[in-house]
């Protein structure tokens, strides 16, 4: 498939644009402070915290954040488990419906598997690994290339 080109010009702070890219859903996320700052509490909550499973990312975003630049997310949105799309609880708490310790997430229906704001999988839950990061580059400040 084509390489994707999307501006992310008028993506505002934690605002999601989900485009596709070879058939898949890809959502961009630009993160706020406060969504950042949820990564970096209860690590021990997760499977695989600094992205050890090395084919679910490029080599570039096996960071904390997952990703090239710390507030912008680049993440195919599909369950790696059975294929759904997990919804988008971005918010922290109980407005996402998910509880008090919930900290802002993707949570897939099918069989709830729950993921952070980097798409890094929670333990006990039936999805093997964290979401995929697909390749992607900055072409400007505010263009992305997907593939
Ligand atoms: Fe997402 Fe099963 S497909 S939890």
């Amino acid at each position: 498939g084509a390489p994707v080109e999307v501006d992310i010009s008028k993506l505002e702070p934690g605002q999601l644009l989900t485009v596709e890219w070879r058939g898949k859903p890809v959502w961009i996320l630009r993160r706020t402070p406060a969504m950042l700052k949820s990564l970096t509490e209860d690590n021990n909550l997760l499977a695989d915290p600094a992205s050890a499973v090395t084919d679910q990312q490029p080599e570039y975003a096996k960071n904390p954040t997952r990703s090239i630049k710390p507030e912008t997310l680049v993440l195919v949105g599909i369950c790696t488990h059975l294929g759904c799309s997990p919804d988008k609880r971005l918010d922290a708490g109980v407005a996402s419906g998910l509880g008090d310790s919930w900290p802002g997430g993707f949570f897939c229906p099918c069989h709830g598997s729950k993921f952070d704001l980097a798409g890094r999988v929670f333990k006990n839950v039936p999805a093997p690994t964290n979401l995929v990061v697909p390749p992607h580059a900055y072409i400007s400040d505010t263009r992305i290339i997907i593939g």
